[in-house]
């Protein structure tokens, strides 16, 4: 057993992992530079306030899983980690004046998140999400241009099967009917409910709608629903938001139930998912509308709508779809760390003329290693081979003229090149090499 180990719920990302999550954020910045939206970063952690403000007091993200940091005595602030971007963002709106820009303000970004939940297959306490929020807009297109962004992410980055669920679960003009309902509901069948769901139920009976417990499963099942008392305008929105997404030729189920577990939704509300997976790792990402949340936050009333996709699980999933296919390539690509050219020496002591030639092939943009370790020529040009380089730069007695030999791992070819000439002579060679042109033989 190691003295130390990752903590409960984290992984360590090892290079093949950090490779197919690097992979992800690329495919999310290109499609987000094409829809318009532009990255912004805001810090790990906030006042308490943002998030209890922000995603709702009586939530579970809130009342259990927010990882809180011990207040320092010479500090009033309370702070806790960041469980979702959406309220750092719009906090972010508020403080910049963002709201004197040209509305809708498109921002997108990509991190770790905290939540203190127990961890299980799919469910970690840090994770990632990649994030788009478009603040100023009220829909309805921008609603189906966002769902369609996401789908077109998991698209893009090779998962099939991702399902869209939607729903719409009001306004502050329709809710309050709805949720009276709903608490009615559930004071009737009291007795069934978990200890921690009764507790809510005074408090904030729409979360027992998304609880986790099983055992509100079929309880949920039965319970009114609020596509069926949304006021006229939402029902407007709503079916709009349907329209769109048709002419979007984006293929959605509605679902009822989903209601999404924080707070600030209003409206719109969708999740990705994908069908077949265990439990709570179906859901690959999900978003919605929160047209009260920058005044929640302290700003001019200002409608908004996101989503944060889980970027582990859509790695996860990555994973599970290449074993189910035959000779699939890992979800992380080629190797892009390999290098071109490993520098290697007839005279094992000589490491600084390794590491000059190597450094000059550096300098000129090519991705070059030079063998630091103190042996014989042969297992250097092996351990070449296996790091995955096309060529070994085998640095001898040639250097005095200025040469050095240059052997294609891959042809198994070798020939005399000038140290002047080596840079450009590799990077042709391993561009023909790499574009299926046939190599010369060695002259
Ligand atoms: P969320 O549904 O709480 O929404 O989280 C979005 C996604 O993050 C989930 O669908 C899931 O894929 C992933 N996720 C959540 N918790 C975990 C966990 N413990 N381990 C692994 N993955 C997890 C939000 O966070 C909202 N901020 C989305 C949003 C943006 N709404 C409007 N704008």
């Amino acid at each position: 057993m190691p003295t130390f180990r990752a903590p409960r719920g984290t992984r360590d990302l090892l290079p093949p992992e950090r490779r197919a999550f690097a992979r992800l954020e690329r495919i999310a910045a290109d499609l987000t530079a094409r829809y318009g939206y532009r990255p912004i970063e805001t810090p790990l952690f906030e006042q308490t306030a943002v998030f209890e403000r922000g995603i709702g007091e009586v939530t579970d993200v809130v009342e259990k899983e927010l990882f809180r940091l011990a207040p320092r005595s010479d500090e009033s602030e309370s702070w806790a980690l960041r469980p979702e971007p959406t309220a750092g963002i719009v906090r972010a709106y508020v403080q910049h004046g963002m709201q004197t820009l040209p509305q809708p303000v498109k921002l997108t970004t990509i991190g770790p998140m905290f939540r203190y939940d127990r961890p299980q297959a799919g469910r970690f306490r840090q994770f990632w999400q990649f994030d788009v929020e478009a603040i100023g807009d009220p829909g309805p297109a921008v609603d189906a241009e966002i769902v369609e962004l996401g789908l077109r992410f998991y698209g893009d980055a090779g998962l099939g099967g991702v399902e869209v669920l939607l729903n719409s679960i009001g306004d502050p003009v329709c809710r309050p009917a709805y949720v009276a309902a709903l608490a009615d509901y559930y004071r009737d069948r009291a007795s069934l409910l978990p200890a921690l769901e009764r507790d809510r139920l005074d408090r904030n009976p729409l979360r027992l709608l998304d609880s986790k417990d099983p055992a509100m499963a079929a309880v949920n099942a039965a319970a009114p629903r609020i596509t069926e008392r949304l006021c006229e305008a939402c029902a407007a929105h709503f079916s709009a938001v349907q329209a769109h997404l048709a002419a979007l030729d984006v293929p959605f189920r509605l679902e009822p139930s989903l209601v999404r577990g924080l707070d600030y939704y209003t409206r719109t509300a969708f999740e990705f998912y994908l069908p077949g997976r265990e439990g709570q790792q179906q859901a690959l990402g999900g978003g919605g509308r929160y047209d009260g949340l920058v005044e929640l936050l302290g700003g001019k009333p200002t409608p908004g709508i996101g989503f944060g996709i889980g970027l582990d699980r859509v790695v996860l999933a990555l994973d599970e779809q290449a074993s189910d296919r035959a000779g699939a390539a890992d979800a992380g690509g080629a190797d892009a760390a390999a290098p071109v050219a490993v520098v290697v020496g007839a005279d094992p002591e000589a490491t600084a003329d390794r590491l000059r030639v190597a450094t000059s092939l550096r300098a000129a943009g090519l991705a070059a290693r030079a063998e630091l370790a103190v042996r014989k020529l042969g297992r250097q040009i092996e351990a070449a081979a296996r790091d995955g380089a096309h060529f070994a730069v085998i640095v001898g007695d040639e250097l005095a003229d200025g040469n050095v030999q240059v052997k294609d791992l891959q042809a198994g070819t070798q020939k005399v090149v000038a140290v002047a000439d080596l840079a450009r002579e590799l990077t042709r060679a391993h561009g023909a090499h790499r574009h299926g042109v046939r190599e010369q033989t060695p002259e």
